[in-house]
Parts: C-alpha cells; structure tokens; sequence
C-alpha cells in the first residue's frame, strides 16, 4: 500500500478524491489536510471533516492549514462549488475533532512516525506543501516520497487564459514546490479536462444504492452546473482533483511524460501559468512527471466501482 497525506479545499472533486483513496486498499490515507481555495479555509476544513463523516473514516486526523496565500490575497470559487464549497448534498456533521495543531504539524508528525516514505498529495493551492517544505526541509528530503498534485496546465487555463486556479490562488507557493528537489507528478488541466464524468454516468450514481453514492450524486449534479457552459466544450463534469488519487492506484491509468515544470510569478498576462518544457528546450532537470492522457472509460469505472464499495 501506498501511504499518502491528502492535503485539499474541499470542493467537490476534492470530496470525490477522499472518496477514492478512503476505498482504494492499494492507499493507505494518514491524514488529511486542508487549504483555503474553493471556499474559505473554515469551509474548507468542515468540508474535509463532513466528507469523512460521511464515509464512515473519524478515525483519520484532519488539520487546518494556513489561512492565506503567500503573497496574494485569497480568492475564492464560490461560482463553482457554491455557498458552502459543498454545495448540492447535505452532508452530516462531524462527531470527531479536528487535531490541535496545524497542516504542517500534522504532516511532519505523520512523516515522523512512518517508517516507509510518504506521497503527499495536493488538490488544492500549495500554500500547505510548500510552508512545509520550507520549515521541514531535512524531514521532506527524507521522508516524502513525492508530490502528486493536480494544478496547472500546458497552454491552457481554466481562471485566466493561461493559468489554473490552484496555481492562480498562490503562485510563489508553487514556484517553492516546484522547485524543492522532491519527485513530482502533475496532473494538468489537459488530462483532468479528458477525465469528464458525463451527464448519463452521473445519473447512473443516482441508481447506485448507498448513502454515499447518493450524497455523491447531488454533489455531482451541482458541480455539472457549472461546467455546462458551452464555452467549456465539455459533455459533463471534469473531475480534476481525483486523477491524483487515480495515478496512484493505477498508473496505467495514464500516459505521462517527464519534463521541467516551472511556474511563471511575473507575468503581466500569466502570473501563475506553468511553463512545461515539453521539447526539452532548457536542458533543466525533467522534476516532473506530467500526466497528459487518459483512459477515461477505466477511470469511470474506478470512481463507480469505489461509489459502489459503499453500499
Ligand atoms: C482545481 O480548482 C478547484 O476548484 C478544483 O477543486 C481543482 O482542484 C481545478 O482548477
Ligand atoms: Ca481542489
């Protein structure tokens, strides 16, 4: 099994890739941590608690991250995953507590406490992954076995016309990940765009016979509002955040390729805007591995199959 810290801002393909590593017995989830992004970090840390509750899994400690960017001021998606950051399901209320201490402390306790190395995987901005790196260096060179994280794109931008909107929401964070020595797997906007659930599948999680599976389907539904836009070219919801997850219990999943990956901090019209040398052009070292294809039918079956392992 695979021992990983899920560090997130639930969000509802956050709560989805909960939901695929709690089910996945190739995963072994140690802790979860949360960042502001899709709402904020209050929301964000219930979302993470009530998802949990909902999956049967209080045992898990859950901590609250930082408050803020690094440098800019916090934006937020209520436009896309509602009021709540949850919206379109009620969810039940945690009867855990969240741990007295916070993201980083978490991770570096559970780091510390592990005798195999851990994948830390990121869902959200990388406010969490990178204060970390930053006051735990030793123990992330030692003990962190990589960063598996979804954000950013190569040429394609779902905030700004370049620029995704975990990168958008800290930039400098993401340059200090980016840049930290540590193995890295990306999981763009040009595989989490191919990894649609569409209309019909959401309907057959509706016909699925758990709670879970039910409070899923709302979720869904409601996370399918916005993406019906036309201006998207989508035929569902893309599910962004669960391809990390997905990687991780199948990499087969996946065509990838290895390349630097560095993030723009100045750009007039892309600040925040991954800069993936695909063709080699810099001769910097290839940090990381960056998902670009997907086999959507098998990922749909994944996410139905975990659905189902509910019931
Ligand atoms: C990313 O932004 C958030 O809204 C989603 O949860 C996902 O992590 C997609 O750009
Ligand atoms: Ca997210």
């Amino acid at each position: 099994t695979k021992k990983i810290i899920l560090d997130c801002d639930p969000g509802h393909d956050d709560a989805l890739a909960l939901l695929l590593a709690v089910a996945s017995p190739e995963i072994e989830l140690k802790a979860v941590t949360t960042s502001a992004e899709n709402q904020t970090p209050e929301k964000t840390l219930n979302n993470a608690m009530r998802t949990l509750q909902l999956l049967g899994q209080t045992q898990i400690p859950v901590a609250g991250g930082n408050q803020t960017p690094l440098v800019k001021e916090l934006e937020t998606a209520g436009n896309v995953h509602g009021e709540s950051g949850l919206d379109g399901a009620e969810l039940p209320t945690p009867t855990f507590e969240v741990q007295p201490m916070t993201a980083i402390e978490l991770m570096a306790k559970v780091l510390r406490e592990s005798d195999e190395k851990v994948t830390l995987v990121v869902t959200g901005p990388m406010i969490n992954a990178a204060l970390f790196l930053r006051v735990y260096p030793d123990l992330a060179k030692e003990k962190l076995a990589q960063i598996v994280f979804m954000g950013g794109a190569m040429g394609l931008g779902n905030w700004t016309p370049s620029v995704e909107f975990n990168i958008f929401v800290d930039p400098e964070a993401a340059k200090i990940v980016l840049n930290a020595g540590i193995p890295l797997v990306m999981a763009p906007l040009n595989v989490t765009h191919q990894a649609q659930i569409l209309e019909d599948e959401i309907k057959q999680v509706g016909q699925i016979d758990n709670e879970v599976a039910k409070a899923f389907h709302g979720l869904l539904e409601f996370f399918g509002i916005y993406h019906k836009d036309p201006k998207w070219g989508f035929d569902g919801a893309p599910l962004h955040d669960p391809c990390t997850i997905a990687w991780l219990i199948d990499e087969t999943l996946f065509e990838t390729k290895k390349m630097n990956v560095d993030v723009e901090t100045t750009g007039e019209l892309t600040r925040g805007e991954t800069v993936c040398d695909y063709y080699e052009l810099t001769g910097k070292e290839k940090n990381t591995e960056v998902m670009l294809g997907i086999d959507r039918p098998r990922f749909i079956q994944l996410i139905m199959d975990s659905l189902r392992s509910f019931g």
